[in-house]
């Protein structure tokens, strides 16, 4: 049983879960298919595509009858009320409504929670358990509201550097998705949270999941594990950025503007391991007279570590206040108007003209010279990221440190699956430009000239730059000096983006 510890009350009816109860349940839900495959085979593509615009009716329609998938979809799913005699039929009902996951009244049960399956990593089923979804009409949701996986948990779960670590730690583990998660990569987990009723949902997840290697510990930020050293840290952090105090723990802070973010960047070198890596969700401001890279860029300086920042949105502040209002149900409430307002005013005032989504991946290299590479990177990428997600801050730190005549006298090859495409007016015999495409990765294209379009189509590792550049401008009719003194920099950034690799 995951372990909980000293984590305060927690402030409504949930219990802990005894281990039997959550066997039982996890064996009922396995035996009926409620699982990712399941569950998606179950519910079709169409009534998938409209639960993920709010609309429960093809979900209903297609989990009608006595069948137990259809049952537990429309229970712990779709949060529909379910004949009482159908779930004693499956459910320890008794047993499930005294540790407050179930309520019934009038002949007809209730989900307290909403129960999602989840794949582990090892691939056996997993369920997070977290709070109902709030949807229009329901009103808001509870200041300590605990939200499920959702589109940015998934994205943070994919960008998770592969192999196996000996201890990791989630901060913010909300209903424990990314926790569990790791509990199949990592010998030992700590997840931390502010919101005693997220550690006791996440307990949950964990104990249906049959994962016992998750540890809980309540407190802010890096409190709960003062002194620690972490291989892996995780957080998709309450990040979003409002003038008012925190009215949602799972998205919001006390901390000014950007600050809880800058926050945990600044402070969780600390918390690693040497090599260890820290990845984390955030949002940054745009202001007024000050690039956004030079932002972040800030919060990463001087901690040794290198790294990976990703710019994949921006917002600007109208389109921002209206997506977490929509997010907290608040369009047509008498407030929305007024705090729709007064955010903006708040904007104004800090001379905010933007508001910028992205994730930054931090490696503990402890190095003087270490660089984080900060960029913005708009279009589709491979998944998941963090398969490959070493290979990018490598090629980044290999071309920082790479002098002129390092580079020179270093053996590079073209990286795998990089294409190269010439586009000119048919029948003419010179390209009007030539592109190096990655086929696979982070997707980029690079507008190259003729000599780096040679170097790619001859470097293969054996020879060195200085001697294959020659070979080139000879054939070119270039001078040499100059395409060895040109070069340099433009391959330096090729390798930084992953089209070159130094083999040597
Ligand atoms: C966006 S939710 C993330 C949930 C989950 N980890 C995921 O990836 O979906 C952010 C979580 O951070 C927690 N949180 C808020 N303030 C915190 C703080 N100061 N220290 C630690 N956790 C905090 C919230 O309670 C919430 O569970």
């Amino acid at each position: 049983m995951p372990h909980l510890s000293d984590n305060g009350p927690v402030p409504d009816s949930l219990r802990p879960i005894p281990p039997r109860l959550a066997d039982q349940l996890r064996h009922v839900l396995i035996d009926a298919d409620y699982t990712v495959h399941g569950v998606r085979d179950r519910l079709g593509d169409m009534a998938a595509r409209a639960l993920a615009r709010e609309q429960l009716i093809p979900a209903l329609r297609a989990t009608g009858g006595e069948e137990h998938l259809g049952l537990l979809l429309r229970l712990w799913w779709l949060h529909a009320p379910v004949p009482e005699a159908s779930v004693r039929a499956i459910l320890p009902l008794q047993e499930l409504a005294d540790v407050g996951l179930l309520t019934a009244d009038g002949g007809e049960v209730r989900a307290a929670v909403h129960l999602e399956p989840r794949e582990l990593a090892d691939e056996r089923p997993g369920y997070v358990v977290s709070d109902p979804i709030v949807r229009p009409g329901d009103g808001q949701p509870r200041s300590d509201h605990v939200v499920g996986a959702g589109g940015a948990s998934a994205t943070l779960s994919k960008l998770i550097v592969e192999g196996p670590v000996e201890r990791a730690l989630d901060l913010g583990t909300g209903c424990g998705v990314q926790a569990l998660y790791l509990a199949g990569r990592a010998a030992e987990v700590c997840a931390t949270d502010v919101n005693p009723r997220a550690l006791r949902l996440a307990e949950i997840s964990c104990a249906l999941s049959g994962v016992h290697n998750v540890h809980m510990r309540s407190g802010s930020l890096f409190d709960p594990v003062q002194g620690e050293r972490f291989d892996l840290i995780t957080s998709n952090p309450p990040f979003v950025i409002t003038p008012e105090p925190a009215r949602y723990t799972y998205r919001e802070s006390d901390l000014p503007g950007d600050g809880l973010c800058a926050d945990l960047v600044r402070q969780a070198p600390r918390y690693l391991t040497d090599g260890g890596w820290c990845q984390m969700l955030a949002n940054w401001l745009h202001v007024d007279g000050e690039d956004w890279r030079d932002r972040v860029g800030d919060w990463t300086a001087g901690t040794g570590c290198s790294g990976w920042v990703v710019q994949r949105d921006v917002q600007d502040p109208a389109e921002y206040v209206e997506l977490w209002l929509r997010d907290s149900c608040e369009h047509g409430t008498p407030e929305y108007t007024r705090r729709y307002d007064a955010w903006l005013d708040y904007f104004e005032r800090e001379g905010v003209r933007g508001i910028g989504f992205g994730w930054i991946c931090l490696r503990n290299d402890v190095a003087q010279d270490a660089t984080v590479r900060v960029e913005e990177l708009r279009h589709e990428i491979e998944q998941p990221v963090g398969r490959y997600l070493p290979d990018v801050v490598d090629g980044a730190m290999t071309s920082h440190r790479l002098t002129d005549a390092a580079l020179l006298s270093a053996h590079v090859a073209l990286a795998p699956g990089v294409t190269e495409e010439r586009i000119g007016v048919p029948g003419t015999p010179d390209p009007e430009r030539i592109l190096l495409r990655q086929r696979n990765g982070l997707q980029r294209v690079a507008q190259v000239g003729t000599v780096e379009a040679g170097l790619a189509s001859v470097c293969d590792g054996t020879m060195p730059v200085g001697p294959l550049l020659d070979a080139i401008a000879e054939l070119t009719e270039q001078d040499p000096a100059s395409v060895r003194e040109r070069v340099p920099d433009v391959l330096r950034s090729l390798i930084a983006e992953g089209f070159f690799r130094v083999a040597r």
